[in-house]
């Protein structure tokens, strides 16, 4: 494998992340490039292969993993293979991104963490709002004091529900909209009071809209109280019309930003005919809408994968891990236990022996 140069990358996965992780890939060619992408439905790998001139394809990934020069492979599949995945590729000695959640239960986290340890690779967790340029800059003002002592910051996450049919599917998911969702706000959170602890989870949660789709929750509120004072209210749901919404709120003693990830950095626009594209999730581009433009960019795809691939060249230090990505599903473990129970979830939780978070529900 190289020492310099572009990181070079596997995808696995070629539909909605595995594009998006091209597209952002290909927006940081000095730092790394895709030198092979996995994909099990004939055909998937090729075309995708084809759009972002990926030198080679594969049906199965344990091929593309036999591929001595590739570096570092993203996980861009359904979270039930998350855990498998990284096991694979750790023992053939390849680093691994993994995307969020980082899987279904803990005891697959701590099998990820344990066998990343032991062959010597880095388990990177792939949580891009910590790179979202409008976030950053509330994070950085925040540090600059701009607030004084921040006491609450407020993530939310919405849209009409996932665009493919594992996601409705608990047994493949793990759970809904707070286990789809919910690990972003949780893991912004986090790095936003800077790692304080966990002191204790409240979380209420219902089916509202898609009870025939799903045994899985589409509305969640999440209350988390950190060590230090500071609480994270996390709103996630697969019941709102309209198309995406992400924003965030931070609340300081002396002063307060809110930042609107869509609407905020859109054209308001009124079209009586439609056109091509908006945003992810839009229902339509007719009437209202708000287009955004470099929207992977917006989000910081490509600024994720520049840090990550810097991280496998011993240029930087994982901003995030699979011991955060275990820490969000810890979080998640006690949110659905609390929507359960009724009660608030004290930290550490207890072990418990389900199949997935959402049976605590
Ligand atoms: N960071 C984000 O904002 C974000 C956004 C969307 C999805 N995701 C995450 O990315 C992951 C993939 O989601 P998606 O939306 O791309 O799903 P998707 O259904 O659009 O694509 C899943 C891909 O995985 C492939 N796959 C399925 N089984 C496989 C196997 N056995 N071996 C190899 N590949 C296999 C499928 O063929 C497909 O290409 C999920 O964990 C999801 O939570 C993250």
């Amino acid at each position: 494998m190289a020492s310099k140069g572009p990181v070079k990358i596997g995808i696995i996965g070629s539909q909605f992340q595995g594009l998006c992780h091209a597209e952002a890939i290909k927006g940081v060619p000095d730092a790394a490039e895709v030198a092979a992408v996995a994909s099990p439905t004939p055909g998937n790998a090729e075309k995708l292969s084809k759009k972002y001139g990926i030198p080679r394809f594969f049906t199965d990934y344990k091929d593309m993993l036999a591929e001595d020069d590739i570096e570092l492979v993203t996980i861009a599949a359904p979270n039930y293979l998350h855990a498998q995945m990284t096991v694979d590729i750790a023992e053939a000695g390849k680093h691994v991104l993994c995307e969020k959640p980082l899987c279904m239960t803990l005891e697959e986290a701590d099998l990820m963490i344990e066998t990343c340890k032991q062959k010597g690779v880095l388990l990177m967790y792939a949580e891009e709002l910590l790179f979202t340029p409008k976030y950053v800059k509330a994070k950085q003002m925040a540090d600059d004091g701009a607030f004084g002592k921040v006491y609450m910051v407020k993530q939310l996450e919405k849209h009409f529900g996932p665009h493919a049919e594992w996601f409705w599917n608990v047994e493949r998911s793990g759970g809904g909209a707070l286990m789809d969702l919910g690990c972003h706000g949780i893991a912004f959170c986090y790095w936003f009071f800077d790692r304080a602890a966990i002191k204790n989870v409240y979380c209420h949660m219902a089916t509202y809209v898609h009870g025939d789709k799903t045994k899985g929750e589409d509305d969640a509120i999440c209350i988390i109280e950190f060590e230090g004072g500071r609480v994270g209210v996390i709103e996630n749901s697969w019941a709102r019309r309209g198309g995406m919404e992400d924003r965030i709120e931070v609340y300081g003693e002396g002063g307060v930003t809110y930042a609107d990830l869509h609407m905020g950095n859109a054209l308001p626009t009124y079209s009586e005919y439609g056109y091509g594209y908006a945003v992810e999730k839009a229902p339509s581009t007719k009437g209202w809408s708000w287009p955004v433009f470099e929207e992977l960019w917006n989000y910081g795809f490509p600024q994720e994968m520049r840090h990550f691939a810097r991280c496998v060249r011993g240029k930087e230090e994982p901003m995030c891990t699979g011991e955060d990505g275990k820490l969000v599903m810890e979080a998640i473990y006690a949110a659905y236990e609390s929507a359960g129970t009724g009660r608030k979830i004290e930290f550490p939780i207890k072990t418990h022996d389900v199949k997935r978070p959402i049976d605590l529900w």
